[in-house]
């Protein structure tokens, strides 16, 4: 890149494109295959509500302050911390060392998700519904490690092309896609009926019951403490704050630009695509499997348990798994794409490096990290305790890391930062600078200074298995 074109900062062409992009980070795998499995396990709509309140005070505190942080400072995660204040460059390190532990699993289960889009476009989906299908995929030696590439190659080229043509041009045509996806599959899974080999029938309708009504049943004070977590713990990945993401977005926003409304758009968009994924996924796991159906999580609720219930919907269940992975590919493409801008930008700022340099390094980090990612299934399995209890293999390790370590740590650097170093006033401004009203202003400074850190302290300690109380 010339000399001339290094000191003129990429942007969006406007705020459509922003929100488009920032919602299209947002809105990820995060929100298909952990949202609805959380929500079934936490009580269904009790998890929903608190989620929700989350989701306006929490969330919408560090999504403000990130994208605020990011345009004030016109900087990527790396540099934008120290910009801020000299003493916290240390925090963009961490920060931007969490989409270089991220990228290079999140390739790897994309790489997952092109193998079952195929499968079901070439009307092979039956095959997927099979025992063993998955396990034996992932532990193959060459078919995860090509559609990972095939996956971050993708990713790649659409960095490459740059903010405007690539970032923003991709999510203005793939998300409107995804959200009509995402409604269809749902209005379809409230009209299904099944009767099992006992000769129970179950309904869509009825799934959709024990996902919005709250069990307050079998409430007591732990199980709540434990849903306030769990659902802080999903707001985060969800809302893509803590890994550098949305600062590195917020720089490509234009001055003039309304950042409350955006703000407010993008939160709606990732909340109603993760209650929806919920409509689509909760009634059909329960209509086919029933409530026991509704316990697998994560990996293999995507990949085990939907292929079997999309083979149990007959004919029409090749095409309906067929749209449901396109979604998900489009969700988790558009996701990844952030997840590298964030590490592509932050090279580009700190290293003053060429946007094909930056992509092609960060290109061969993940490459190799995803390598090892898929190693870990083959060659290289073990398994290991985390602290936190759970059993672990290469990539869960790198997830706990990521999301349950450093995470909540970045967060709560951002907000003493913000709430005591910098003060609130210095992200108040920045909203404010475009003559837009910062609304929920009172709320902001209380949640930056007090209630987020102490949340996310207790998170953390949770995490790291030194709170085991709750
Ligand atoms: N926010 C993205 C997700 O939910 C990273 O997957």
């Amino acid at each position: 890149m010339g000399n001339k074109e290094k000191h003129h900062r990429n942007s969006f062409s406007g705020s459509i494109g922003f929100v488009l992009a920032a919602a299209g980070s947002a809105v990820g795998l995060g929100n298909i295959w952990r949202f609805p499995y959380l929500a079934a396990k936490d009580g269904g709509g009790l998890f929903l509500v608190i989620y929700l309140i989350l989701a306006v005070t929490f969330g919408f505190t560090l999504l403000t302050t990130e994208i605020a942080i990011g345009r004030k400072t016109k900087q990527s995660p790396l540099t934008a911390y120290g910009k801020i204040h000299k003493k916290f460059g240390f925090l963009g390190v961490l920060a931007c060392l969490v989409p270089v532990i991220i990228m290079p699993y999140y390739s790897v289960i994309g790489g997952w998700v092109v193998k079952y889009f195929l499968a079901f476009l070439t009307g092979d989906g039956l095959q997927a519904a099979e025992d063993g299908y998955f396990t034996g995929f992932i532990t193959g030696q060459w078919e995860p490690l090509i559609l990972m590439i095939l996956f971050l190659g993708a990713v790649a080229f659409i960095i490459y092309r740059g903010v405007e043509k690539g970032i923003e041009s991709f999510s203005k045509v793939l998300m409107p896609v995804l959200f009509l996806l995402v409604i269809g599959i749902a209005v379809f899974t409230l009209t299904i009926s099944y009767t099992d080999e006992s000769g129970v029938t179950r309904n869509g309708l009825q799934g959709l019951k024990i996902y919005v009504i709250p069990d307050v049943e079998n409430l007591t004070v732990k199980s709540f403490f434990s849903t306030l977590l769990d659902a802080m713990g999903q707001l985060f990945f969800s809302l893509s704050v803590a890994m550098g993401i949305m600062i590195a977005y917020g720089s490509y926003v234009k001055d003039e630009d309304n950042l409350v409304k955006s703000i407010n758009q993008i939160e709606i968009f990732d909340t109603m695509v993760a209650f929806l994924a919920g409509v689509m996924i909760i009634p059909a796991v329960y209509t086919f499997m029933g409530r026991e159906g509704m316990a697998a999580s994560g990996p293999s609720l995507m990949f085990i348990s939907l292929p079997k219930v999309f083979s149990a919907m007959g004919r029409i269940g090749n095409l309906i798994g067929c749209l449901f992975f396109a979604m998900v590919l489009f969700a988790a493409l558009t996701s990844a794409v952030s997840i590298m801008e964030a590490v592509v930008s932050s090279f580009m700022d700190r290293f003053h490096m060429s946007r094909a340099r930056a992509t092609l390094l960060e290109g061969a980090i993940a490459l190799v990290g995803g390598i090892v990612v898929c190693l870990g299934y083959n060659k290289w399995y073990f398994e290991v305790k985390l602290p936190n209890g759970a059993v672990a293999q290469i990539l869960d390790i790198m997830d706990y890391i990521s999301n349950n370590c450093l995470m909540p740590l970045v967060a709560i650097g951002t907000c003493v930062l913000i709430g005591w170093i910098a003060k609130p006033k210095t992200i108040i401004d920045e909203v404010e600078k475009s003559g837009c009203k910062f609304g929920r202003r009172k709320l902001y400074i209380v949640m930056i200074k007090y209630i987020t850190p102490v949340l996310l302290l207790i998170l953390l300690l949770k995490s790291l298995g030194i709170l085991t109380m709750i």
